[in-house]
């Protein structure tokens, strides 16, 4: 190491260090492995290349970089969208044409495929699927993002590993080092009583929290499918070999780390073995390693959760965890009013995230690779009137096309047949009605979903943090139905949405007058207005408005004296916003015309995006 570099590490870890330890001590009173820990930061620090080095400090300088209007994710599977990392490297013009910079590659370490849960069942931290590529091919593809000005993120899967883990395998031959990774019992009595109080991710394709292992007779903990065996973090041989897996990934061009699963990470007896407060510890120290050995990776943690759980994984001004966090509740509202066509609950839970301090940026969505969870602030729709069992089934009777007018093609996911209870799985398109309108060539009715498609991404992309599109939603690309006949893939419709990227309708994104075209330019001019109106950044101000109208959608964002409005119909006929309370002229940014916003007529499925004059 160079005296500058010495002198860097030294000082980042001086700045971190007494907490490190103090955290490190307190879970693991283990001074040897701190030590050994330490000796890993160091060791990592020293093996990032120059380059990595270089974006390091010049993000370190602008701590803010992310926090900005311009950004715009994807999420997309290596080999849906590229076939390979270099396939995916082929196409970055194609992302760059889609206004994309910062992708998210779905999970490609190494796997089985008859036992992978989509690449969440990691088999080699350290290895990219044979299929896909090399971690050669990784950094050439990180190294050609960043010259393009493109961030990437990737899955951490830190909660287990595959049971084709080198780990897993020791294990499972009696090695009691190893056993010691995982959480092993000869007996049912202590996972009966964990099964008391920890509820079931997957009650239908994967019951309960146990399996056994008739070859080494014991019982693992797999609280996600039976070949997924949680990891031990009380070990802190566990954390620290997981913490150098984390920085290995990081010093292969990584800039964003998605923390899968993580409330899941900690066990306690008598609990429901979510987001126990050393999880939080865990969160934090890793926040402060990335600090250490390479500031410029963001953590992203994946946090399916109500809003109360969620927010803690920001920690605290001084004492922060993660970077940025899933807008995950505001996704399901969001289905739900395009269900019920009221707002009323969306704008509760808008409400809720604007008032959040502006220091904490969301990651918003419409759709993701995992299906709709109905995480609905229940005890608020009750005062409506409407229960939680009734109104879940409505809204997946709707999803499926089975109520009213609802042309949706979605897919039931892990349907509980004791509790009844049910998640959803399709693509924005397939959900917004536009694979059933195409089967029916009604233009009228392809129409409608187009605007849906277009009207709920600037809805999304007027919300507060990173708007990441799913791959194929620029296109309005629909349901994947091939996974049925796949006997990897049957069992689990959440493939329903992870088809392959059809490139051919991509190219019609080109021609005018076709689906794709439409959707396809319509969000790039919304993109493009975005990255240019700096009252889209998370500095800005946002609040939910008053139209007048239950199915009307109002938000405003404020910034330095410039206002935003967006108002949006979720409504199937076309209505008028009436209550807006605000004086001067108005310019709708998509058409450039001037507009008198005390009455503004907003088309069925339509929106506006106005800025005060
Ligand atoms: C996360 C992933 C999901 C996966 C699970 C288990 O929730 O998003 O796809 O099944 O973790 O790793």
């Amino acid at each position: 190491m160079s005296k500058r570099e010495t002198e860097e590490f030294e000082l980042r870890l001086k700045k971190h260090h007494d907490e490190l330890r103090w955290l490190y001590m307190e879970l693991y009173n283990n001074g040897s492995m701190f030590f050994e820990l330490i000796g890993y930061l160091r060791k990592f620090y020293e093996e990032r290349s120059a380059s990595l080095k270089v974006i390091d400090r010049r993000k370190e300088a602008d701590p803010n970089w992310y926090r900005r209007n311009d950004l715009v994710g994807m999420m997309l599977y290596i080999d849906n969208f590229g076939g390979t990392i270099n396939g995916v490297r082929e196409k970055l013009d194609y992302l760059q044409k889609s206004n994309v910079n910062y992708i998210h590659l779905m999970p490609f370490l190494d796997t089985v495929p008859e036992r992978s849960d989509g690449g969440y069942a990691v088999k080699d931290f350290r290895k990219v699927q044979s299929n896909l590529g090399t971690m050669e091919d990784l950094e050439g593809l990180t190294n050609a993002c960043h010259k393009k000005g493109i961030q990437v993120c990737m899955d951490f899967v830190m909660n287990h590993t595959s049971e084709d883990h080198e780990w897993a395998k020791r294990a499972r031959q009696g090695d009691g080092e190893y056993m010691s990774r995982y959480f092993f019992f000869n007996n049912r009595e202590i996972p009966d009583r964990y099964e008391q109080t920890v509820p079931q991710v997957f009650p239908t394709s994967a019951p309960g929290n146990f399996t056994w292992l008739p070859e080494c007779g014991h019982y693992v903990m797999t609280t996600f499918y039976p070949y997924q065996w949680d990891l031990n973090y009380r070990n802190p041989r566990v954390f620290n070999e997981m913490m150098a897996n984390f920085l290995y990934l990081a010093n292969r061009g990584i800039d964003i780390i998605r923390l899968d699963a993580v409330p899941y990470i900690w066990k306690e007896l008598g609990t429901s073995c979510r987001n126990l407060k050393q999880v939080h510890t865990i969160v934090r120290m890793m926040r402060m390693i990335g600090e250490i050995v390479c500031p410029s990776v963001l953590l992203l943690g994946e946090v399916v959760m109500e809003p109360s759980k969620v927010v803690p994984y920001f920690g605290t001004v001084e004492k922060p965890e993660c970077h940025m966090l899933y807008n995950v509740t505001t996704m399901a509202t969001t289905w739900h009013t395009v269900a019920t066509k009221d707002t009323t609950l969306l704008r509760e839970q808008l409400d809720k995230v604007f008032a959040l301090p502006s220091q904490y940026v969301f990651l918003n969505y419409l759709r993701c690779h995992d299906d709709i969870g109905w995480g609905l602030d229940y005890a608020s729709l009750r005062r409506f009137g409407m229960e939680e069992r009734p109104h879940k089934a409505y809204l997946n009777d709707f999803f499926r096309g089975l109520r009213g007018l609802s042309t949706s093609r979605g897919e039931l996911y892990n349907e509980d047949l004791i509790t009844g209870d049910a998640r959803l799985c399709g693509t924005t398109a397939s959900l917004c009605g536009l694979q059933a309108a195409l089967e029916s060539g009604k233009p009228e009715e392809i129409d409608r979903a187009i605007n849906a498609i277009v009207m709920l991404h600037a809805y999304m992309f007027m919300q507060s943090g990173i708007p990441v599109l799913y791959s194929g939603d620029e296109i309005g690309q629909c349901n994947d139905d091939s996974y049925h006949a796949d006997k990897n893939k049957a069992s689990d419709s959440r493939y329903l949405h992870r088809g392959k990227m059809d490139w051919e309708a991509a190219a019609r994104a080109e021609v005018p007058g076709t689906c794709e075209h439409r959707i396809f330019s319509a969000l790039s001019r919304l993109e493009t207005i975005r990255a240019e109106e700096d009252a889209f950044s998370c500095d800005a101000s946002a609040v939910t408005l008053d139209t007048g109208d239950q199915a009307i959608l109002g938000i405003a964002r404020c910034l330095k004296g410039e206002m935003l409005v967006g108002l949006f119909n979720f409504g199937d006929i076309d209505k008028t916003a009436k209550a807006l309370h605000s004086t001067g002229s108005y310019q709708d940014l998509v058409t450039g015309e001037t507009v008198d916003i005390t009455a503004i007529t907003i088309p069925a499925q339509g929106f506006r995006w106005l800025k005060r004059a």
